[in-house]
């Protein structure tokens, strides 16, 4: 591992300390908050519709009410009075827990975090989806892993491609920590898992004895369809992750985790020596707002607005793409990815678009390996739909000119 020259503390890094790097596409993308940028990039939620005063009322109410608590330490596992309104959200999906079966974290990010910190010894085997939440990859790489990357298909993780990897780490005596699965509305890809596929992985992770890491940051995001069992209501044997952050507010930074037991009091300790407890505050705050607000009716109202993005995202990439693209149809979440001829490098196609003042995610940032180049994550979230809209016709210029380009150049050096 390369030590930094120009860093005078560089020796005394641990190793991991050298695999956290800033990506240069995130020092990039920074310059994408400027105003004249339209970004299709960041998984930004759309907060500006939600009534603020509401939550001026919970922070009142949580003051006059429990105010001394709020400012206190808590528990570990989180506030009770929080975790009763998760369980019950868990049961609407078909999810039964009870309180003592899960525990509020920072965000799911910070799940993921704890998950790598209680599983992963340097050169363990972890599997993941490819393409992968970033943020997922980030915080397991840390802990240095050997990451097997299974492909998706547009029905989820390709399940036969996964058994002969699992049939083959067994041969070589080789047992995975637990393989990371967002079945639904994945991040990047905004596909969403069958349920034949979903029975599938059930039952391979019985056969090999796999840990199921399941992440649904996006499932009450859905515009229209069915919903589809979560893999935690098909085994209670699989770890489950989800958040307040898309379906609420990030900047509250209140996730939870459902696991067995075991798993569950591992991530509390672990979580102990991180943090001590998430923050009584906003824990207590969130619990004032479910209290006294309905939260399903704020999401239907979410729901229709990234639906109507979600529209405008696919009509204009039919209208300004090329035919030599072609991209994912997202049924909720935040995401369409989209694929591009083989010879275009998105990350080099990225400070191009930023010039004609659009923005992406670029795919190989979804991927280990430097794999996944001519792909491109695009988030209809945050911005409105004229800007949905401008934004994909100004790439679809982008894209073509890279075509363009790539054909001329070729034809010349066939002539
Ligand atoms: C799949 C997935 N998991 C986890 C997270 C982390 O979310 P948070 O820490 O805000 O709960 C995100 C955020 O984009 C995500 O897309």
């Amino acid at each position: 591992m390369t030590r930094y020259q120009f860093d005078k503390w560089g020796d005394l890094y641990a190793n991991r300390a050298l695999l956290l790097k800033s990506s240069a596409i995130r020092d990039l993308l920074s310059v994408t908050a400027r105003a004249d940028i339209i970004s299709l990039a960041g998984g930004l939620p759309y907060t500006k519709e939600f009534k603020m005063n509401k939550m001026v009322s919970a922070a009142t109410d949580c003051m006059e009410r429990q105010g001394n608590e709020a400012l206190q330490y808590g528990p570990s596992e989180g506030h009770i009075g929080l975790k009763k309104h998760v369980t019950k959200m868990m049961t609407q999906d078909d999810i039964v827990v009870n309180t003592e079966d899960l525990i509020i974290t920072d965000g799911s990010q910070q799940a993921l975090d704890l998950i790598g910190k209680i599983f992963i010894d340097p050169g363990d085997h972890i599997i993941v989806e490819a393409p992968s939440y970033v943020g997922a990859l980030d915080a397991f790489i840390g802990y240095e892993p050997k990451i097997v990357a299974i492909p998706l298909d547009d029905q989820g993780v390709r399940v036969d491609l996964l058994e002969k990897q699992l049939k083959e780490l067994k041969k070589e005596g080789i047992r995975p920590k637990f393989m990371y699965v967002v079945p639904n509305f994945h991040n990047p890809a905004g596909i969403t898992m069958s349920g034949p596929r979903r029975k599938r992985l059930i039952e391979l992770s019985a056969e090999y004895d796999l840990l199921l890491v399941e992440d649904n940051p996006y499932g009450r995001l859905r515009f229209e369809g069915e919903n589809l069992p979560s893999l935690r209501a098909l085994d209670d044997k699989v770890v489950y992750l989800s958040t307040f952050s898309k379906i609420f507010s990030p900047g509250i930074r209140l996730g939870w985790v459902v696991a067995p037991h075991p798993i569950l009091e591992k991530i509390i300790f672990a979580k102990q020596s991180a943090d001590l407890c998430s923050s009584s505050f906003t824990q207590r705050v969130v619990e004032e707002f479910l209290e006294a607000n309905d939260l399903d009716a704020y999401l239907a109202q979410l729901t229709n607005i990234y639906r109507g993005r979600r529209d405008v995202m696919l009509e204009a990439l039919e209208e300004f793409f090329p035919k030599e693209a072609s991209w994912t149809q997202p049924n909720g979440g935040f995401f369409v990815w989209v694929e591009l001829p083989e010879f275009i490098d998105t990350t080099e196609m990225l400070a191009e678009a930023i010039n004609k003042k659009v923005a992406f995610v670029p795919g190989r940032s979804f991927f280990v390996g430097g794999v996944g180049a001519n792909f491109m994550r695009l988030a209809f979230c945050y911005p409105s739909e004229e800007d949905v809209r401008e934004g994909v016709r100004r790439l679809g210029e982008v894209v073509k000119d890279q075509i363009s380009l790539y054909h001329s150049v070729t034809d010349h050096f066939h002539k």
